[in-house]
């Protein structure tokens, strides 16, 4: 398959070595039967498909390791001694971003990242004691809490193999692996050698661990993207630190906690103590490549792909070759970015294929209110915006305060970026999904930064609680391209006619929904908090959500693209109580939709659950990988 085919086919989802059986697919909505928004504990499909729970937290990826005592999680079975050890070969926590590599006509290697603990959840007494604000009191009587949540997250690698017509997980495989905050890890690219990282001229700094892991991307060559998000949570006392004047301001753009961490490792690791280690979170807040399919990989951190609170990587190879990959910074009013490699991808050659994300150009997003926009370089130059006069002494300050440098470059700030996902014909989607400090008084400020937080094109809500879906065209549709067009595509919401509205009545108020100019709401799924996006090879985009529905609990909601049913969304896929659904990942044939359920049971405690999925009653509940396929035995999942 020529590179061009496969840009044309919508490398998002489609790498290398997993693509879509069929390419010639006609386009159309599925034909599944729209569920009712759902409030059961229970994970719920149309009728025609089922799904099932593939691997849970605590599960034992190696025989020699014993499986998590889930029934005595109130009593305490995740202090016991030797549960940390246990934990780094069990499957992780909070399940999110997924990406499949297929190795065999009945294997599939599936990474799945673990974004982070859920310690009420996890530990009886945590939830009181943080409400009470004393976690460093829990932390200092039950230390070995910290070891068990560094090691439940970062990332789950898993074989599975189908037999009698279901995928299992293959215990023992070679392929398995846990990656946690303490793996040891390469930084690349420009920043590699900078002093803020630990690096010194001529030696890339090392890192140990990754964390806040959010969605996640796959690239041609059959590697795995893993995107840093919410790495400040993880480090305490930054009023209390003594930074360096560059690190200081960096870090103040940032972002980190003031006092307690959100977990209370400070209390026992000085790694997360910032008054031992005051640079220590400039290790995190990137994008990391790892090789599924070796086990002994080290991962590589990529600082030419920019620090930020990295949503996922969506990857996309341009007509010329070059790699192109998507990135949204997930918080309100940052940006949306795109990374163009220098070199160009040679299917042949992967050693030379692992290196191009470490050298290449950094844009970020300016959306004009005509519909169209430009990609911005984020390039230092001596004499430029993004130069010594303005506080950026070389490229890898760029890199390491990406944010600051595209405030100055006047990027387009957004509700939320999270998301990417590309579709056949290269139009990109990008899920923003919610921000009400849009447009909310007062106006004009956001985090100390001089920037307009009202209502404007590509952010037409006011209050903006349900979030919205962009999409935009690259010129010539090259994703290397520096001028798009882009429209909006969906303003979330629940979906009746009498607050569906067409664009020209922006700006919107917080309930007036739009979803692609359809002028009727009768038979669309109402959602909200577009998170996770997929796009399959019928031209559907796939969406699951994060935060309160409209009605019932957070789901997989799937829009047509083309044709009169553009903006028909109906429900998939309802979760279980208190989760949100991540992953959104397709085999190659499409035949097995895998997504996430994390956090299932938030808002609950051990001693006052709300959720007992996926184990039933007197369980806690685990965050968990999900297999959805139809019943018709190799039916494609859009297309049944
Ligand atoms: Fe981890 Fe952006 O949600
Ligand atoms: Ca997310
Ligand atoms: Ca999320």
């Amino acid at each position: 398959m020529s590179r061009r085919q496969l840009f044309r086919m919508g490398s998002g989802v489609a790498v290398a070595g997993m693509l879509p059986a069929c390419s010639g697919a006609a386009r159309g909505a599925p034909a599944f039967a729209p569920i009712a928004p759902g409030s059961r504990d229970a994970v719920v499909v149309p009728e025609g498909y089922r799904a099932e729970v593939i691997v849970r937290w605590g599960d034992p990826l190696f025989s020699d390791t014993p499986a998590l005592d889930a029934a005595a999680l109130a009593q305490g079975s995740a202090l016991r001694p030797g549960a940390a050890q246990a934990q780094l070969r069990q499957f992780g926590y909070n399940c999110d971003g997924v990406a499949v590599f297929r190795t065999g006509p009945d294997r599939l290697v599936v990474c799945i990242n673990n974004e982070f603990p859920s310690p009420a959840l996890m530990f009886p007494g945590w939830q009181d004691a943080a409400r009470e604000r004393r976690i460093a009191e829990y932390v200092a009587a039950n230390p070995q809490c910290t070891a068990v949540m560094q090691a439940a997250i970062g990332l789950s690698i898993v074989e599975l193999v189908r037999e009698s017509g279901h995928w299992r997980l293959v215990t023992d495989s070679r392929y398995n692996r846990r990656v946690t905050a303490h793996t040891r890890m390469q930084m690349t690219g420009p920043a590699a050698e900078d002093s803020l990282l630990g690096g010194t001229p001529g030696t890339a700094a090392t890192a140990f661990g990754t964390f806040g892991n959010c969605a996640s991307g796959a690239t041609p060559w059959g590697t795995y993207l893993t995107a840093e998000e919410n790495v400040q949570d993880y480090f305490g006392n930054a009023a209390a630190a003594a930074f360096e004047p560059r690190a200081s301001a960096f870090h103040r753009r940032f972002g980190l906690r003031q006092r307690g961490s959100a977990f209370g490792w400070e209390h026992t690791d000085a790694r997360f103590d910032l008054r031992a280690n005051p640079n220590e979170p400039f290790k995190f807040g990137w994008i990391v490549e790892i090789d599924p399919l070796n086990p002994a990989d080290v991962p590589r951190k990529l600082t030419a792909l920019g620090r930020f609170r990295h949503e996922g990587a969506t990857t996309v190879v341009a007509p010329d070759g070059r790699i192109v990959v998507y990135m949204g910074d997930d918080q309100a009013f940052e940006y949306f970015y795109k990374f163009v490699s220098r070199g160009t991808w040679d299917p042949g050659n992967s050693t030379a294929n692992r290196r191009l994300l470490e050298d290449g150009t950094l844009y970020v997003a300016k959306l004009e209110a005509d519909g169209t926009g430009r990609w911005l370089p984020l390039l230092w130059s001596p004499r430029g915006t993004l130069s010594p006069a303005n506080g950026f002494d070389s490229q890898a300050d760029v890199l390491i305060d990406c944010r600051g440098a595209a405030d100055l470059l006047q990027a387009t700030p957004l509700d939320r970026p999270e998301d990417v996902a590309v579709d056949a014909s290269g139009r990109v989607y990008l899920a923003c999904t919610m921000n009400p400090a849009r447009g909310a008084p007062p106006r004009g400020a956001a985090a100390s930064r001089n920037i307009d937080t009202g209502v404007d094109a590509a952010n037409p809500r006011a209050e903006n609680r349900g979030g919205h879906i962009l999409e935009f065209r690259e010129a010539r549709a090259d994703a290397t391209a520096e001028d798009f067009a882009w429209e909006v595509l969906i303003v979330a919401g629940a979906a009746d006619s009498a607050h569906l509205v067409t664009l020209s009545d922006a700006p919107l108020n917080t309930d007036e929904v739009y979803f692609a100019g359809l002028t009727d709401a009768t038979g669309i799924s109402g959602f909200a908090n577009p998170d996770n996006l997929a796009v399959d090879s019928f031209g559907n985009l796939w969406i699951v959500t994060d935060g309160p529905q409209p009605e019932g609990n957070n789901g997989c909601f799937v829009c047509p693209l083309d044709g009169p049913l553009r903006g028909m969304v109906r429900q998939f896929m309802a979760g279980p109580v208190g989760a949100e659904i991540c992953g959104c990942a397709f085999t190659d044939d499409e035949s097995t939709l895998f997504l996430t359920v994390q956090h299932p049971g938030a808002g609950g405690s051990l001693s006052a659950p709300i959720s007992t999925w996926p184990d039933g009653d007197g369980h806690a509940p685990r965050p968990s990988l999900v297999a959805i396929e139809a019943e018709a035995p190799g039916a494609r999942i859009g297309q049944v």
